[in-house]
């Protein structure tokens, strides 16, 4: 049976990832801040569930508690990185941006370095981060949201390199949502929003196909390569 922990799995894309993967046959681990949430999620699945309390903005301590539920596992074949947050923050408010950038970027680090050790040390496995279109260009309402889903696809694009350049068995898929019904679809004037379901569906087959990168829904790959030729000039007045 194969194995794949899911952390950010109490809601939206990573809920429902969870079900797909248990109902294809994995056995699943899933982690997040809200245990309840994981407990009524594990009780719905039809395959063994483990659920890990995990908050990613704790470094330290969340390092030590995927270790934990990797060990309990004894091993794990894929492992999807799709806790998040963003805010509107058009005023700055420092605690707003350190939270992203705590969550975002140093506990995206924190825990992709702990998936990486533990495929490198079985030879083998799939890291999967869920990025965003975001991480394309800055935004001038949420500029550390897009900086760090930046980071998150500089980051895996990083670690792939280094699994090509030293030969390891891992794949690296880079998921880049567009706009997903979730708690963090936040804004307005929000086109093209796809529901969970279908989005998990995507990404487990681009999981599948062991894809780089993989644009949700597919139709978002339009709007990525406008936002990559637009020229600055026209960007900075929209
Ligand atoms: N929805 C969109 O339009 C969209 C578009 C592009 C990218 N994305 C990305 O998709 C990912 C999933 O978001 P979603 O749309 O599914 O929204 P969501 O329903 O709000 O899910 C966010 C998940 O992240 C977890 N999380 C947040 N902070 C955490 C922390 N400190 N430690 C551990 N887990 C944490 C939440 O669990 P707890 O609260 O239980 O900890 C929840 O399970 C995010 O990375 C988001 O940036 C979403």
């Amino acid at each position: 049976m194969k194995k794949v922990i899911i952390i950010g799995a109490s809601s939206g894309i990573g809920k429902e990832l969870a079900k797909i993967f248990a109902s294809n046959s994995y056995e699943v681990g899933i982690a997040s801040r809200r245990t309840d949430l994981l407990n009524e999620l594990a009780a719905e699945l039809p395959t063994k569930v483990h659920v890990a309390t995990i908050d990613v903005s704790n470094s330290h301590l969340a390092i030590q508690s995927l270790e934990k539920l990797i060990q309990d596992m004894a091993e794990v074949d894929v492992i999807i990185i799709s806790a998040g947050t963003g805010y509107l923050n058009p005023s700055l408010i420092w605690s707003q941006e350190k939270e992203t950038i705590d969550t975002n970027v140093t506990g995206f680090t924190a825990i992709a370095g702990v998936a990486m050790r533990h495929f490198i040390n079985r030879k083998s496995g799939h890291l999967v981060g869920i990025s965003s279109i975001a991480s394309i260009k800055g935004s001038n309402i949420c500029p550390s949201y897009n900086a760090s889903k930046a980071f998150i696809s500089n980051y895996l694009e990083g670690l792939r390199k280094k699994a090509v350049k030293e030969k390891l068995k891992i794949s690296i898929t880079d998921i880049q949502p567009g706009l997903i019904d979730t708690a963090m679809a936040k804004g307005e004037g929000l086109f093209w929003v796809s529901s969970s379901q279908k989005a998990a569906k995507q990404i487990f087959k681009a999981i599948q196909q062991k894809k780089k990168k993989a644009y949700i829904t597919k139709r978002w790959a339009i709007v990525a390569w406008l936002l990559k030729i637009l020229p600055e000039f026209i960007y900075d007045n929209i």
